[in-house]
């Protein structure tokens, strides 16, 4: 019944829209509405108590979160930077955010590189000048500094009064592309990597760091890499006497072929390397020896460091499911799609696949392990990038692991496809507190992750790796000009914003809004934290964001919003299931478009 509803309402219609025929046929399209509605309510309530299930004490979770505006840091840019060429890709200065050490920690410093994947195209590093990976101008004026930055001593045991530094990424290329490789024909890119490097690191230096005591350089995924490629040169920056260590989160990045046995991973690399002259920064014993793309990959590289070196990785990591083991391009006919966005979807074939891959990284590492001086930490959470995770790094949800199986390999007993591996560094059961994470902290992840990607299939902004630069469309941030005079104020007092790109063609007189999301405040302390954040400030707001999905600007993105699919308008409609959820989700863009249009006519 309520297909055959759909079904006979004729977009035909749509002309009628401002006649007085339209209501007759709202009240039809309400069905079509009630039918979406019925679907969006079930996905809300799961969605509802996802968030519930997820946060099982809110008081314990409240306290965790302690209010405070304390570990929000502000951006400092390397003014030092500009004499020296030491650039972003759109010829800004780069930035980073710092907070001192104070007390045990005064001459400690942890330096923590900001991942974000690397562009291997002309085109991949052109899109990125319009990103904080290409551009301080993009950059957020203020980070929270959580997990292994954290300034609060029960979240960060090890690290919390020490120098701590967060440099933002923006080279594309680990902070160590070479200029010589710099296209001469009029295309505006700067690959300064190298230059930035050594320019943070002078700028440090004079701060303080070139007097360290202890010292550790570590970053997430491609910021990981940085920080490998970079370890020796940042223990000889510092005294013979400090102790100096390298870390590298979710950037044990894999030399394996996809499912289709082709080197995607590698030519990838091979392309950033040939594009910035990438070959100049790595390991000369391996560039002499093997491709430089291969003297990339961690497994190599970590034959040639000499400085410890601890791995915090997933064996199921799930920027390499996607990426390296079933990329897109591997996976044509979409067998591996639901697989591939949540581990638990996978049927057994596939579990032995990605067993097969798990396989690879314990023999990646078998070489490493034998290395006395660094450690790891392996989970098999489908996760990627963990340090920054103050609920993963060290919480009352992390599970530790006792001391006497501490520093010895450990395979769960509660999960067949879950092994972690501890090995002890110098810092091992003071400062390591990784070892926290156990079989609660995976259960979790995995919830979250199943629950944050599912329905989000393949949305590229929220994977570190954007290959695909003109799916991107970016739209200024517009902030309400008569504001001020209204009193329509955000909770600080600055005016409010949004984000507008003009309709065209049959789209002109229609109009789609979003409202972002972003919870709630329920007391003066959360409101006031809102202050110095974009949930209640315009000065912290993204000044450029992409429109994908329903506000995507590409017909193949984001199919016709208000003209209806043809057998949608003839009314041949058969009540076989896919079919009703495929044309469901179609007449749901449909009624949110005029149920905008509608918001529209009666708000003005
Ligand atoms: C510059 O050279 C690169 C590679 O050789 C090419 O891809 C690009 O289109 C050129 N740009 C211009 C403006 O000619
Ligand atoms: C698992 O899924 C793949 C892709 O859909 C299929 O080829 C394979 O036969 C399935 N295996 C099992 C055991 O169902």
């Amino acid at each position: 019944m309520v297909v055959e509803k759909v079904g006979s309402n004729s977009m035909a219609n749509i002309s009628g829209l401002r006649g007085p025929l339209w209501w007759m046929q709202w009240a039809k399209r309400g069905w079509a509405i009630a039918a979406v509605g019925f679907a969006v309510f079930v996905f809300a309530l799961s969605v509802a108590s996802y968030y519930r299930s997820s946060e099982p004490e809110s008081n314990t979770a409240n306290a965790f979160h302690r209010i405070t505006t304390s570990d929000l840091i502000d951006l400092t840019l390397l003014h030092s930077a500009k004499d020296r060429g030491a650039l972003c890709l759109d010829g800004s200065l780069p930035g980073y955010h710092f907070q001192k050490g104070f007390g045990s920690g005064a001459k400690n410093w942890l330096l923590f590189i900001e991942g974000g994947g690397w562009c291997n195209t002309i085109e991949s590093c052109i899109l990125r000048k319009h990103m904080h990976l290409g551009s301080s101008k993009h950059m957020g004026r203020r980070v929270h500094f959580t997990g292994i930055l954290s300034p609060y001593p029960d979240h960060n045991p090890g690290f919390f009064n020490w120098n701590r530094v967060r440099i933002q990424y923006c080279d594309g290329a680990f902070i160590a592309g070479h200029p010589d490789n710099e296209l001469k024909n009029g295309t505006e890119l700067f690959f300064r990597g190298r230059l930035i490097w050594e320019a943070i690191m002078d700028e440090l230096s004079s701060f303080g760091l070139s007097k360290a005591e202890q010292a550790l350089l570590s970053g997430c995924s491609s910021g990981g890499l940085a920080a490998l490629i970079h370890c020796d040169e940042f223990r000889h920056l510092l005294p013979k006497d400090a102790t100096v260590k390298c870390l590298g989160d979710a950037s044990f990045f894999l030399d394996e072929k996809d499912v289709l046995h082709n080197p995607t991973m590698r030519s990838l690399f091979r392309d950033v390397v040939n594009l910035q002259g990438l070959a100049k920064s790595l390991n000369k014993d391996c560039v002499a020896r093997m491709e430089p793309e291969r003297c990339i990959f961690p497994e190599e590289m970590v034959k040639n460091i000499k400085t410890p070196v601890f791995h915090v990785q997933s064996a199921y990591d799930f920027w390499q499911i996607q990426n390296t083991l079933i990329p897109k391009a591997s996976d044509p006919h979409s067998h591996w799609q639901k697989c591939r966005l949540n581990i638990y979807n996978c049927n057994s074939t596939q579990v032995e696949i990605l067993l097969g891959f798990r396989g690879s990284l314990l023999k990646a590492l078998n070489e490493f392990e034998k290395n006395k001086g660094g450690g790891m930490f392996i989970s098999s959470c489908f996760i990627h990038c963990q340090t920054l995770m103050t609920e993963i790094w060290h919480s009352p949800k992390s599970l530790r692991i006792k001391n006497k199986i501490f520093g010895a390999s450990v395979h769960s007993e509660h999960d067949p496809i879950a092994i972690d591996i501890e090995k002890e560094g110098v810092w091992a059961k003071k400062d390591w507190a990784i070892a926290a994470v156990g079989f609660t902290v995976i259960a979790f992840a995995l919830t979250l992750l199943s629950n944050s990607w599912r329905d989000e299939p393949d949305s590229e902004i929220s994977r570190p790796f954007l290959p695909n630069a003109a799916a991107f469309d970016f739209v200024d941030l517009t902030l309400l000009r008569n504001a001020k005079d209204r009193g329509a104020l955000c909770l600080d007092g600055t005016a409010p914003g949004y984000h507008c790109r003009k309709g065209f063609g049959s789209g002109a007189n229609n109009w789609l809004l979003h409202i972002e999301g972003g919870g709630w405040c329920n007391s003066i302390e959360s409101c006031s934290w809102r202050k110095g954040t974009l949930l209640g400030s315009s000065n912290y707001m993204d000044r450029r964001v992409p429109f994908s999905g329903i506000l995507s600007s590409h017909p193949s993105q984001n199919p016709d919003t208000v003209m209806a699919h043809p057998s949608l308008a003839t009314g041949k409609m058969s009540l076989r299931e896919d079919v009703l959820q495929h044309r469901t989700m179609r007449s749901f863009y449909n009624d949110v478009a005029i149920l905008q249009v509608s918001f529209d006519l009666y708000y003005y």
